[in-house]
């Protein structure tokens, strides 16, 4: 099937352009934002869709309506993508947005509100893994080549969306003036009802005990791969190939360990620990 290679290229990256132009990333760079949104900023593959899942169970008290007859990117849309103005007047109170973007773009923006805005990021060798089969499948985004070749441009940044490592500093950098709420995959995968806890006491909507468990059980990787609203597989084949893989992949945590040779693990932690000395960061995902 063939891939769709018009690309976007902005603040130094380039994006897919079956979802971005010019047009729809200067109207998110210049967005008003709400005092009552919640905004979800991710690099891709750090674990969006589980994340715009828990937030509008939150939203409806464990209420599971919304989450089995909407789909995601109506509930939760991306800000930077061309549909986003028609998505946002269904979105419902408080507006639940999600971005992709670097925080550069968007800091102007959020200064000028009391938006709550949430950071996930995942150890990104998975990322990485994640990204490398994302890319088969999706028809939106270049060939990826071989593992080898895909994670040398992960490393360098020049895979669509930027670099990871850049995105991660930059949201980070932000974390104290805008109050963001700072979680990673891993926390959510080893105590989920404990992370939606938190992230609801965060968000001002703390949850009776049963919704706390509803929530859980239905954001569970098993039960989320069902859910047609998030598993992507409401998206034609000519956009996403489903016999390429499925979006709803593993959800582990660890993947990379059956993806790496010893030599590219040695290259990445190398420029890890490069590009991350600086941060908070500097010891996570090093095992
Ligand atoms: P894998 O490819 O490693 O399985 P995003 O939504 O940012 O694109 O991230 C997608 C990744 O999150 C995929 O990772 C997907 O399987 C994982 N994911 C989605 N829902 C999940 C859940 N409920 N539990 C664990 N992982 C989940």
């Amino acid at each position: 099937m063939d891939r769709m290679e018009v690309t976007e290229t902005f603040a130094g990256m380039s994006l897919p352009g079956y979802l971005h132009t010019q047009e729809s990333l200067r109207f998110a760079s210049s967005f008003q934002f709400r005092d009552t949104d919640v905004v979800i900023a991710t690099y891709p593959k750090s674990g969006t869709t589980w994340m715009q899942e828990i937030l509008t169970l939150i939203r409806s008290k464990g209420d599971l309506e919304p989450a089995k007859t909407i789909p995601n990117w109506a509930r939760a849309p991306w800000l930077e993508h061309t549909y986003f103005k028609d998505m946002l007047q269904e979105t419902g109170e408080p507006r639940l947005i999600t971005t992709h973007l670097p925080c550069q773009v968007l800091a102007p923006a959020l200064r000028k509100s009391k938006v709550k805005v949430i950071y996930m990021a995942r150890n990104p060798k998975d990322i990485a893994v994640s990204f490398y089969h994302f890319h088969k499948m999706a028809k939106f985004l270049p060939d990826p080549g071989s593992f080898e070749d895909f994670l040398i441009r992960f490393l360098d940044g020049t895979v669509q969306y930027g670099s990871w490592f850049d995105h991660v500093k930059g949201w980070l950098s932000l974390q104290a003036e805008l109050g963001l709420f700072f979680i990673t995959y891993e926390d959510m995968h080893k105590e989920l009802g404990r992370s939606v806890e938190q992230l609801a006491g965060w968000l001002g909507c703390p949850l009776q005990p049963e919704a706390i468990r509803a929530i859980q059980q239905h954001c569970s990787f098993s039960s989320m791969r069902e859910n047609e609203m998030v598993n992507y597989t409401l998206i034609p084949c000519e956009i996403m190939d489903h016999h390429q893989g499925r979006f709803m992949r593993k959800g582990t945590v660890g993947d990379w360990r059956d993806h790496f040779t010893p030599r590219q693990n040695m290259l990445f932690h190398k420029i890890y620990q490069e590009e991350m000395r600086d941060s908070s960061l500097c010891f996570r995902w090093l095992m």
